[in-house]
């Protein structure tokens, strides 16, 4: 008796052991009666708080500067273009504290050539700093003003811990053997909580846009197109969603109907996120499946991948609602759509030329407005081809000037480039535009070459 008494005990103890100590603390999110009511431990809380990291400190922001721009002191620099070199290297520094903290700059650089883009994971990292700054700027339903920035992910690793893959039907796999198919049930894994439901909702629901509502809009069979296998999906994303967050259903659904938007605000922050979580997926890093060497993919050949956990890893708010990315001007930026360039003008005697904004370089079909001229210069040896650049009025004038001078050699060279003679290339004195729409008019940053 005493002995069956001792095992009851030890049982139970053994069994409450995996339940959490009381007291739980709980706050009524939504109306008396609906159930809507989060339950904390606050020990649990305080612990999370705790263990988040020591965030990298890499110094103030640098003071907005004049001058020059990444894009003109570095060779290779397409997203980073606007920053002053100062801030570009503070951002630089950041991506290094970040990703790599224990490889530095070799991890995305080659030794001696800042400029080369023969790692991989230097392409990588662009195309994350493109994803970065569409979260930033894009999705602020979801974001808000706290932003993520490379570390909400990394946390100072260059393969973020909490990604996933597309599952393959693993070997025991019954579909085939006349048993059905499990649908990836039973195989206790814990981006869903360990339940026994299908434990790779993230292909259909994350990557791909399958429909998560499963709850059917009619009361009887009749189109009815709903099923108990669709809601086992769908409830094992919400697992994930859950445990991703650290939160339980009530977080954003009102209990009495999971159907109903009439509940808490996080459901559509959490709406929002779904559809920022796909658009990632395939539109970011899908494409860089070719990019990535083979041990980097998964069992299918995929890339890997992001759910909530990846930025959530156990908490509402990332970082605890850290907003880091506001101190980071090269995270929260989209690059202004470059405004297109009029045709150039080409005449037997006359050739007008349009440049992008701070480039010297003569870009698509620019460069055909010489090819008259050229054929001109080509049958009568006398003439001569007089070159005079012109630059917008916004900006510095020194710099400018030169700019436009620039622009002007890249002319000449084209020339001499085509087979005419250097003494047969003049060179006029830079000019300033009059016609300037705030700089952004494309006719003002152009050359003119006459022949006479
Ligand atoms: C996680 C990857 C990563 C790390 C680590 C990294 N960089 Fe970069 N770096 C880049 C990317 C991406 C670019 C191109 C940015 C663009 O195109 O806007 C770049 C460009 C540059 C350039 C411009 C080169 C040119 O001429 O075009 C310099 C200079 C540079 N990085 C220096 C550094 C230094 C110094 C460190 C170490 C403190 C460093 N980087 C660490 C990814 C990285
Ligand atoms: C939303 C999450 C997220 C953010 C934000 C993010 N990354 Fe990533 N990053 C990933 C995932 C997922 C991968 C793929 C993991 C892998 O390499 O297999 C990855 C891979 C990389 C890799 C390749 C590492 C390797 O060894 O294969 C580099 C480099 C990188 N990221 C740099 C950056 C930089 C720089 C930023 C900020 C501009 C950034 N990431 C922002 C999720 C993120
Ligand atoms: C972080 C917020 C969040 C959490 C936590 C969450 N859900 Fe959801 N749930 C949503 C959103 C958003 C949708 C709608 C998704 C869509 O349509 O894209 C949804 C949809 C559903 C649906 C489908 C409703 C319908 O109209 O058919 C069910 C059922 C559901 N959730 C159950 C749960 C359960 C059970 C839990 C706890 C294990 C849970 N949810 C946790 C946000 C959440
Ligand atoms: C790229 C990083 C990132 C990913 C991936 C991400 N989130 Fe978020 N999420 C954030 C940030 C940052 C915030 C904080 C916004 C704020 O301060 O209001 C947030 C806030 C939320 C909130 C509001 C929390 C609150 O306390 O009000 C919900 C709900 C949420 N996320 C759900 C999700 C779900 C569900 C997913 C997966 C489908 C997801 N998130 C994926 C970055 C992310």
């Amino acid at each position: 008796m005493m002995r069956r008494t001792l095992f009851t005990l030890l049982g139970l103890a053994a069994l409450l052991s995996a339940c959490e100590r009381p007291p739980v603390q709980s706050t009524q999110t939504g109306y008396r009666g609906t159930g809507m009511v989060q339950v904390d431990n606050p020990r649990s809380l305080a612990k999370a708080k705790a263990a988040l990291p020591a965030i990298p400190d890499v110094g103030p922001p640098s003071a907005p500067a004049d001058g020059p721009r990444a894009r003109d002191v570095y060779q290779n620099v397409k997203v980073l273009g606007d920053l002053s070199p100062v801030e570009f290297n503070r951002q630089m520094l950041a991506f290094q504290q970040w990703v790599a903290p224990t490889q530095g700059c070799p991890y995305c650089h080659v030794d001696g050539n800042f400029a080369d883009d023969s790692k991989y994971t230097k392409v990588v990292a662009r195309r994350m700093l493109e994803m970065t700054r569409n979260i930033n700027s894009r999705w602020t339903t979801h974001v808000a003003q706290t932003g993520v920035t490379c570390y909400t992910c990394h946390r100072g690793k260059p393969v973020p811990d909490n990604v996933w893959f597309t599952a393959v039907a693993p070997k025991n796999n019954r579909v085939g053997s006349g048993m059905g198919d499990d649908a990836g049930q039973n195989r206790a894994v814990p981006s869903i909580a360990w339940a026994s439901l299908p434990y790779d909702p993230f292909t259909p629901f994350l990557l791909q846009d399958e429909p998560i509502r499963a709850q059917t809009g009619t009361a009887l069979p009749t189109d009815n197109r709903m099923s108990i296998k669709q809601a086992e999906w769908t409830y094992s994303l919400m697992n994930h969603m859950s445990v991703a967050l650290g939160v339980n259903c009530t977080f954003c659904h009102n209990t009495q109907s999971f159907q109903s938007w009439q509940g808490p605000a996080q459901r559509v922050t959490a709406w929002h996120g779904i559809r920022m979580v796909r658009e990632m997926n395939k539109d970011y890093l899908t494409p860089l499946a070719a990019t990535f060497p083979p041990q980097r993919l998964g069992p299918a050949g995929d890339v890997a991948k992001v759910f909530c956990q990846t930025c959530h890893q156990g908490v509402n708010k990332p970082l605890g609602g850290l907003a880091m990315a506001k101190d980071f001007e090269g995270l929260v930026k989209v690059a202004a759509a470059v405004p297109a360039l009029p045709a150039p003008l080409a005449e037997d005697r006359r050739s007008v030329l349009y440049f992008d904004v701070g480039s010297a370089v003569l870009k698509g079909e620019q460069a055909k407005g010489l090819e008259l001229l050229v054929a001109t210069m080509a049958a009568e040896r006398r003439v001569v081809a007089t070159i005079s650049g012109y630059h917008s009025a916004a900006g510095t004038l020194t710099a400018n000037q030169e700019l436009a001078k620039k622009r002007a050699f890249t002319v000449r060279d084209a020339l001499i480039g085509a087979g005419i003679a250097q003494e047969r290339v003049r060179l006029e004195k830079p000019r300033q535009t009059e016609a300037n729409v705030a700089g952004e008019d494309p006719v003002a940053r152009r050359v003119e070459i006459t022949v006479r």
